[in-house]
């Protein structure tokens, strides 16, 4: 049987992972996986995730399964972190999931059920796993432009354009806050627009938020959502605490399905906990119920909030750097754009054989599309990268 397995390509962000494991050299810098690490290049387990597994150990008198859905305590914290009160909590159905990529599987499982001829449109470019698996459940995909590669920003007129193509009944994929790859953002006008395109098109939004506190702050990245999910019958959102918890081994995500209203939500809460049995069953406690802990302990979530603050500020303040960086050694302003983009990501906007000559020639490791992660820099590589960039000629 095994003989019939054919070579699958490879994960690109994962291939460069293992990549930059293997390279001896010690001034090596990896702007690959999108992993926070801080100034010394740890990705520390922060100060309220530690305090709540401390209770948790110390006060878990069970570990039985909870239900279908998950604890139905981390779903309504997770709501109110992500949507507020843009919708009315009877008409949000929630399943955690075993991270923000289980929270996307089981969203295309879903679309999959209820609208199998729907057409899911990403943005061009996109993360890598979103068209993966939409292509490994035998769905239809689209693309819709989104990154002008001469600005390095929005091409929103592009954007636009292309949700014109949108049938009735599609699904389009946009992402919360802190675009992956690119770094380049919708302003809230614009995505004004964008509704407003969607609901002409009857179409169905589908929001990846994944970074909710990487780029202006906690409630600014959940505006986009909840500008959304308050304008219309049905969205999906699916939700990450890998990066804002940093607790990413532990597989922490929450799926939402809103609904017209409240037998929409029923129909939609029981078909997404089948689809948890179906595919693991129970999901994974652990890190849904350190992320309860903390954002139900006033004490715990403030310094949470504070702590992700510091890292949000970090990474500001290495965009500010890298950027001046290069307006000193190109004496031009147009590297600007690493400072004006929000998240973990930049995309450089270069060729993939520039992005191998740092690499082999400076040991810096960033994705074949050169997206970086900022936050794998700190102040003293800052200006190594600037020079490299300048070197290769980009
Ligand atoms: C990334 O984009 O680097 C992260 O979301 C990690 C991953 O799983 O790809």
């Amino acid at each position: 049987m095994l003989e019939n397995l054919t070579q699958l390509p490879a994960d690109k962000i994962l291939a460069l992972m293992a990549k930059f494991k293997e390279d001896p050299r010690t001034d090596k810098v990896d702007l690959g996986v999108g992993v926070y690490k801080d100034a010394s290049g740890n990705t520390p387990v922060m100060r309220a995730v530690k305090e709540a597994e401390r209770r948790i150990l110390a006060d878990q008198t069970s570990k039985s399964y909870t239900g279908l859905a998950g604890d139905p305590a981390f779903g309504q914290a997770m709501r109110e972190l992500v949507l507020a009160d843009s919708v009315a909590a009877d008409r949000v159905a929630a399943v955690a999931t075993p991270g923000g990529t289980g929270a996307i599987r089981q969203a295309l499982e879903l679309i999959k059920m209820a609208a199998p001829n729907a057409t899911v449109w990403l943005s061009n470019p996109t993360w890598p796993n979103h068209p993966s698996i939409i292509k490994y459940l035998g769905m239809k995909m689209a693309e819709y432009r989104y990154f002008d590669e001469q600005t390095r920003g929005v091409d929103f007129d592009g954007l636009l354009a292309d949700l014109d193509g949108v049938a009735e009944g599609d699904v389009v994929l946009l992402h919360g806050c802190c675009h992956n790859p690119t770094g380049a953002n919708l302003t809230i006008d614009q995505m004004a627009q964008v509704i407003t395109k969607l609901q002409e098109r009857g179409a169905v939004p589908m929001v990846d938020i994944a970074y909710q506190g990487f780029g202006d702050g906690l409630e600014e990245d959940a505006a986009i959502t909840r500008q959304i999910a308050s304008s219309f019958d049905n969205v999906l959102i699916a939700a990450s605490c890998s990066k804002n918890f940093g607790i990413y081994r532990e597989r922490t995500g929450l799926l939402m399905a809103i609904g017209k209203d409240a037998a929409q939500q029923a129909l939609a809460q029981q078909t997404l906990a089948f689809l948890n049995r179906q595919n693991y069953s129970f999901p994974p406690d652990h890190g849904a119920r350190i992320v309860t802990t903390i954002l139900n302990d006033p004490e715990l979530r403030a310094d949470w909030e504070a702590e992700l603050e510091e890292t949000r500020n970090g990474m500001l303040g290495l965009r500010a750097q890298l950027a001046a960086e290069l307006k000193r050694l190109t004496n031009s302003d147009r590297f600007d754009f690493l400072a004006d983009h929000r998240g973990m990501f930049s995309r450089l906007g270069t060729t993939p054989d520039k992005v191998e000559k740092l690499r082999a020639e400076h040991g810096i490791y960033m994705v074949g599309d050169s997206r970086m992660n900022i936050a794998g820099l700190n102040a003293q590589t800052v200006p190594i990268l600037a020079k490299a960039i300048v070197d290769a000629g980009i």
